[in-house]
């Protein structure tokens, strides 16, 4: 068996930045023209006015600060209120493997590695922008891997299980090395006109780079033990898909975006966390005070604080459990992997780390890390 590491991450962020302030006057706008547009059936009582957002509630509510989207225009439009994107002919590159082939070179980059040095991609994601060929095999041929690359999609914790996914096949010698890359366009997917959820979600890209720890060029984190686990749920769902035009539901219908229970997720996921992270370091013999520092999912500050806290058995100081959601909101998979890429260089040699991912599904997903150099 070999031993599995990570030696390199990267992040690609988009330029452009919506702070809450921003999306709170387009959505009020947004609001205040539906009210106007529907005011004769809201007054008939057939149509429920909409209601104003507010920062002050976002911000004490998520801990959101601001995203970062592709694109600005299309969302802060009232009359839109979601991106657009210039369709791209079949021969250009694709925005998703484009935002992931720079998240995969600054992994490279990192490693002190290059395209020659990977055998796989796996591309970890919430969405996949088509059916097929694979995006991961697309940034294969784009950054001139051999071997091979898939697309797998375990929402919010696609990036943990693709960790474990490369992590036993280099442990068992199938593969040497992995790019494990999530690019996630959440704005898309996002129902941008609900008050309730229209403040969650950014855009981002991410990368890991999993070697053999024997063929790592500088410091690395060997991966000591990962730990997957999946309950079935509807309360965050999303029903877009393939089948639609054969159920006849072309027409633009919220149950075709991110839909989810905030409450219900709260209530349900927080203890299965919690457990699902004490079981994992029981059985690897991980005590707290072990551990250096957590890389939560980054859904919301609260939810982060109350693991955070049953997890180290008392408050984490905010080095030990860095957030970024201030800064880039919910990116889905790729938010536990901003934390890391984030905040592990300053980690010492022996440290140890754990990153976990959680969301739809239910699916929560736990890599244990050690620094090495
Ligand atoms: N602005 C102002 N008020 C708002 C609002 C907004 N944008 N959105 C909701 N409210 C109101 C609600 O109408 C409700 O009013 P009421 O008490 O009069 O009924 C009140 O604020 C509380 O709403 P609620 O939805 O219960 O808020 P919450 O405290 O549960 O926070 C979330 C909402 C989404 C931030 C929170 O539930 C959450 O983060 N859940 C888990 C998310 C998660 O991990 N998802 C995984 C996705 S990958």
């Amino acid at each position: 068996m070999h031993q599995p590491a990570i030696t390199g991450s990267g992040v690609f962020t988009p330029e452009n930045i919506i702070t809450n302030d921003e999306l709170v006057v387009a959505f009020n706008a947004y609001v205040d023209r539906y009210n106007t547009e529907n005011a004769v059936q809201i007054e008939a009582g057939e149509v429920e006015a909409k209601a104003h957002s507010s920062s002050d509630f976002i911000t004490s509510a998520s801990g959101i600060e601001q995203r970062h989207v592709i694109d600005k225009d299309g969302i802060l439009d009232p009359g839109t209120m979601h991106p657009l994107f210039t369709p791209r002919p079949d021969d250009a590159p694709s925005l998703m493997a484009e935002m992931g082939v720079k998240a995969c070179q600054q992994a490279l980059d990192m490693a002190g590695k290059t395209a020659a040095d990977v055998d796989t991609v796996l591309c970890a994601a919430s969405n996949h922008e088509r059916a097929y060929p694979a995006i991961a095999i697309e940034i294969q041929e784009l950054l001139g891997i051999q071997g091979f690359g898939f697309d797998m999609n375990v929402a919010c914790s696609s990036a943990t299980f693709g960790i474990q996914a490369a992590a036993d096949m280099i442990k068992s010698g199938s593969i040497n090395s992995a790019l494990v890359v999530n690019p996630e366009i959440c704005s898309a997917h996002l129902e941008w006109r609900d008050r309730d959820c229209h403040f969650i979600f950014g855009d981002v890209a991410t990368a890991v780079l999993l070697e053999r720890a024997d063929q790592a060029a500088g410091p690395y984190f060997a991966i000591k033990s990962t730990r997957c686990a999946t309950a079935f749920s509807n309360n965050i769902r999303n029903n877009n898909g393939f089948l639609r035009r054969s159920h006849a539901q072309m027409e633009d219908r919220r149950d075709m975006q991110f839909m989810q229970n905030g409450r219900k997720v709260f209530k349900e996921v927080l203890p299965m966390v919690s457990k699902h992270i004490a079981d994992h370091m029981v059985d690897e013999n991980v005590q707290a005070s072990d551990l250096k520092r957590l890389w939560l999912h980054q859904a919301n500050k609260t939810m982060n604080d109350f693991i955070g806290k049953k997890v180290l058995g008392r408050t984490p100081e905010p080095h030990e459990q860095p957030n970024i959601l201030q800064d880039y909101a919910n990116t889905s998979s790729a938010g536990s992997i901003i934390a890391f890429a984030k905040y592990s260089n300053d980690m010492e040699d022996g440290d140890t780390g754990l990153i976990c991912s959680f969301g739809a599904g239910y699916s929560v997903g736990s890599v244990i890390l050690q620094r090495v150099g």
